[in-house]
């Protein structure tokens, strides 16, 4: 009985490792230099594993190199043109994410994860949503949101207490979205433990099983079994939210200047397609700034002519405004804008950018052929830590921004947002909340690093968005 036993379990582990190894040999077999993985026990960053695949690549001269997901080949183009011609003039052949979504699941329907006619469709309605006349419609709101954001850090100066900036901004950030995606005041800022935070933290905690099921399970059977990708209890909370909102602002013919009010507006719109786009902007634009503010006071704290040379620039062009932050007044501070650039090149929020291959895709002056299904990782992260187009790159240098670098550079080094058409349809949202919520800081108190943040910065390993491990301490003056 136990030798017949030990045959079939032999059987199927040898069976298992041939297929395996048979599968990590895709790239090879194509003439591609292939960058395998690290043991999962030293797992890292996912982003900072594209990161250093990049620079292999770049240092065997190649224009890409293949890796694997799992066991799944994946793609990483390291020459700029090709990166180009991939995101861009090419992008009929890469046009998903190659993310996890299905009707049955309304959450999962958002403008990021939808692919094909479904999302050229959705796309187009949404973005007269984000016109930067749109966007200057809610500008007040994020105004009136700084106050509370200048009273907690306020609190922290006058106690004398360090200040754990990722944990305030990322109150501050949910504020935002909370009151222009959602039409909810939540006051995360005066009150950390209500429940739109509380949920919304959850949604990036999502339980590892949950991943596992989306990679290996195919969709179909998810499908038909009723799979939630954000499981029952955040599903529920955040359709029932949007719903109670809608209801309420019909019942008293309520008329707001956020997001949701230009959804509602647009007829073509159903009320499952509202509620995943709200979810969406909430996960894409929530940790993307809050992340982008915190490295940024994070490189001011430890640059302090830095954060003087910006602190001038603010005080002199809200002088021509009278001392009011208005929506011209932040278009004329260039050195802010450099200073937001070279935060998202040092710390893009989104370290590497997926698409996946839709249509078989001959590689330009190459006999490469990307197959149907194969994933590419764009290596956002790679491209700004490259020497050859940022010298000194651990270096925190806004100059690296002036009009002249910038005109140095080819195409395609710099891409914290993505590129094409499936660009984030967020960024200027995205970089007026960083702007503003800077200004309000940096005008109001004076900065200092902490010998309680650990440096050089680690980043949390099981993250999505390129997030430090631990908070960013900082000493917090009034001036
Ligand atoms: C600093 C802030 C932000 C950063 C760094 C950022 C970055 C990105 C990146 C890299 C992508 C993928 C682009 C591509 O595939 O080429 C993306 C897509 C997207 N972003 Fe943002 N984002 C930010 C803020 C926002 C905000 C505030 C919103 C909404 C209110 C938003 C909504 C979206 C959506 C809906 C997509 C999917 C677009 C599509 O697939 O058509 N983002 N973002």
């Amino acid at each position: 009985m136990i030798v017949p036993l030990l045959v079939s379990i032999s059987i199927v582990i040898l069976t298992t490792w041939f297929y395996i190894k048979r599968t990590l040999q895709y790239w090879t077999k194509r003439g591609v230099i292939q960058v395998e993985n690290k043991p999962f026990w030293s797992r890292e960053f996912f982003g900072t594993a594209i990161r250093d695949k990049y620079q292999y690549g770049k240092s065997l001269k190649q224009k890409y190199v293949g890796t694997y997901m799992f066991n799944s080949p994946s793609f990483i183009p390291i020459h700029p043109p090709l990166i180009k011609s991939i995101m861009q003039h090419d992008f009929s052949h890469f046009r998903g994410h190659g993310n996890y979504h299905h009707p049955g699941d309304i959450l999962s329907m958002h403008l990021f994860a939808v692919e094909g006619e479904i999302w050229k469709n959705l796309r187009v309605k949404l973005t007269p949503t984000f016109t930067s006349g749109k966007i200057k419609m809610m500008f007040e709101t994020l105004l009136e949101k700084t106050r509370g954001l200048e009273k907690v850090v306020g609190d922290y100066a006058d106690r004398k207490e360090v200040c754990g900036v990722k944990d305030v901004l990322g109150r501050f950030t949910t504020d935002v979205i909370g009151s222009c995606a959602f039409g909810i005041e939540c006051n995360s800022l005066e009150d950390p433990d209500n429940d739109f935070r509380c949920y919304g933290k959850k949604v990036f905690k999502q339980a590892p099983s949950r991943l596992i099921y989306i990679i290996f399970i195919p969709h179909w059977i998810l499908k038909a079994w009723g799979f939630q990708f954000h499981g029952k209890e955040i599903t529920d909370f955040f359709i029932n939210l949007v719903k109670s909102t809608l209801k309420y602002r019909q019942d008293n013919k309520i008329v707001r200047k956020d997001f949701l009010q230009l959804l509602i507006q647009n007829e073509s719109m159903t009320e499952d397609e509202i509620i995943a786009q709200c979810f969406v902007f909430f996960q894409a634009g929530f940790e993307t700034s809050s992340t982008a503010m915190t490295y940024a006071l994070f490189e001011l704290a430890s640059n302090q002519h830095i954060q003087n040379k910006l602190r001038e620039e603010i005080e002199e062009v809200l002088k021509k405004f009278n001392g009011n932050v208005t929506y011209d007044a932040i278009i004329q501070m260039k050195y802010l804008d450099m200073v937001v650039n070279e935060t998202l090149r040092k710390f893009p929020p989104a370290a590497s950018i997926p698409r996946v291959c839709s249509k078989r895709y001959k590689v330009p002056d190459s006999d490469l052929v990307i197959e149907k299904g194969v994933r590419v990782q764009i290596p956002v992260w790679g491209l700004h830590m490259d020497p050859e187009y940022y010298p000194d790159p651990e270096v925190f240098n806004p100059e690296n921004f002036s009009e002249e670098n910038r005109n140095k550079r080819p195409d395609f080094t710099f891409l914290p947002f993505g590129e094409g058409p499936r660009m984030c349809i967020g960024m200027r949202f995205g970089l007026l909340q960083t702007k503003v919520g800077l200004i309000s800081l940096i005008r109001n108190f004076h900065f200092t690093l902490n010998e309680k943040t650990k440096t050089p910065l680690e980043m949390e390993r099981g993250s999505i968005v390129l997030v430090a491990k631990g908070d960013i301490w900082l000493n917090v003056k009034r001036i």
